[in-house]
């Protein structure tokens, strides 16, 4: 069975792609610096596979180390060699994804997320290993009079870490340029991730301030802030509030098993993908679909809006289904049951 390195494989997406790979038999191969995670994240992939007789210490490989260190990304390359488990392909989700801390502190996104990523493909291609599945953003895009997104849609980001993303979906496409004969590359445009396993023994790291609203809802909901507030009920929408494309994060680990399959398949490739549901909801619906299904009540203001923010951001998933046939399954219910069954653990 294939060995498949995971960077950023104990955060959030990360760890549900781990689970996902690991229940169909891979071998898979965490890198994480731990800089927005934790080793407590091993603990639950075991508890989890424990659940159903799939635990094989064997088949986890964890290296604590920065994508930015040269000299970690071949030790491990080298190591899992020695050991006979050779990195056979890359999902890349390693990196940081705060919108705003991006405007404030530009070169550590560019260093982690850009300058990350080349030292990646350097090391990946000094080991003859030339598969890579990328975590991109919805972030990209930048023409919001015409939805939803396409993948064609204009590429125009309105900030640092859409245009980090931005730059390495670039990089991908010219390495694949210059050889596309031996290069098999992808990038997954994600929109909006929430939600967790249902076990709840793995989800969403919402230690700190979070940036995303529906970590925040979670922290309302678990008495850790008292109020939510929602930017902006004046915006050209419905109910005044921002629509949004949410997606179940173990419907997205799915996506990156089933793509990388794809990728595997083909002598070369060069692969751009929305994932998202493609029908939005706005911050309201999300609210009251919480409250409803999980028996809470969320303590919610408005204040302005805030920079950046768009009114409607959703998915055109024609090109996804067509080519892998592939859908999301879990409602928006299932989102905020299974969301806030992880959240109340971390209390
Ligand atoms: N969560 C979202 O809403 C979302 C949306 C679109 C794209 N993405 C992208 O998906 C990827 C995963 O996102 P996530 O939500 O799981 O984030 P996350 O922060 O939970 O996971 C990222 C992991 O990468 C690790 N990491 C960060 N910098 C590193 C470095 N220099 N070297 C090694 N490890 C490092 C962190 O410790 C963390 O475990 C990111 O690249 C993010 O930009 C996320």
């Amino acid at each position: 069975m294939k060995n498949i390195l995971i960077t950023g494989g104990t955060g959030f997406i990360g760890s549900h792609t781990c689970i996902s790979l690991l229940e169909d038999g891979y071998d898979i191969t965490i890198i994480d610096s731990l800089i927005n995670s934790s080793k407590k994240v091993l603990e639950g992939l075991r508890d989890i596979l424990e659940l159903t007789n799939n635990f094989d210490e064997n088949k986890i490989h964890f290296y604590e180390g920065d994508i930015r260190n040269t000299s970690f990304l071949q030790d491990v390359f080298l190591d899992s060699k020695k050991k006979k488990k050779t990195i056979d392909c890359v999902i890349h989700f390693a990196g940081l994804k705060a919108v705003r801390e991006s405007k404030s502190n530009p070169l550590l996104y560019w260093d982690v997320n850009v300058k990350g990523s080349i030292n990646l493909l350097n090391i990946m291609q000094e080991n003859d290993c030339r598969t890579i599945l990328f975590s991109s953003s919805a972030t990209v895009y930048g023409d919001i009079e015409n939805l939803p997104f396409k993948e064609s849609s204009l590429i125009n980001p309105s900030n640092t870490y859409g245009y980090t993303k931005a730059a390495v979906e670039n990089i991908l496409k010219n390495i694949f340029d210059a050889d596309s004969s031996k290069w098999r590359v992808g990038s997954l445009r994600y929109f909006n991730p929430i939600g967790s396993h249902p076990s709840g023994l793995i989800g969403e790291n919402s230690r700190g301030k979070p940036e995303n609203i529906f970590p925040y809802i979670c922290q309302v909901a678990s008495g850790i802030k008292d109020k939510l507030y929602i930017f902006g009920n004046d915006w050209p929408t419905f109910d005044g509030t921002c629509y949004r494309d949410y997606i179940h994060v173990v419907d997205l680990a799915e996506v990156h098993k089933i793509t990388l399959k794809y990728l595997l398949e083909r002598d070369s490739a060069n692969l751009t993908l929305n994932v998202g549901k493609g029908k939005p909801f706005s911050v309201l619906e999300l609210i009251k679909t919480f409250e409803r299904v999980n028996n809470i009540k969320i303590n919610y203001e408005f204040s302005s809006r805030r920079d950046g923010d768009i009114a409607i951001s959703f998915a055109d998933t024609s090109k996804i289904y067509n080519l892998l046939k592939w859908k999301p399954l879990k409602s928006l219910e299932d989102m905020c049951k299974d969301g806030w069954n992880w959240q109340k653990t971390c209390v």
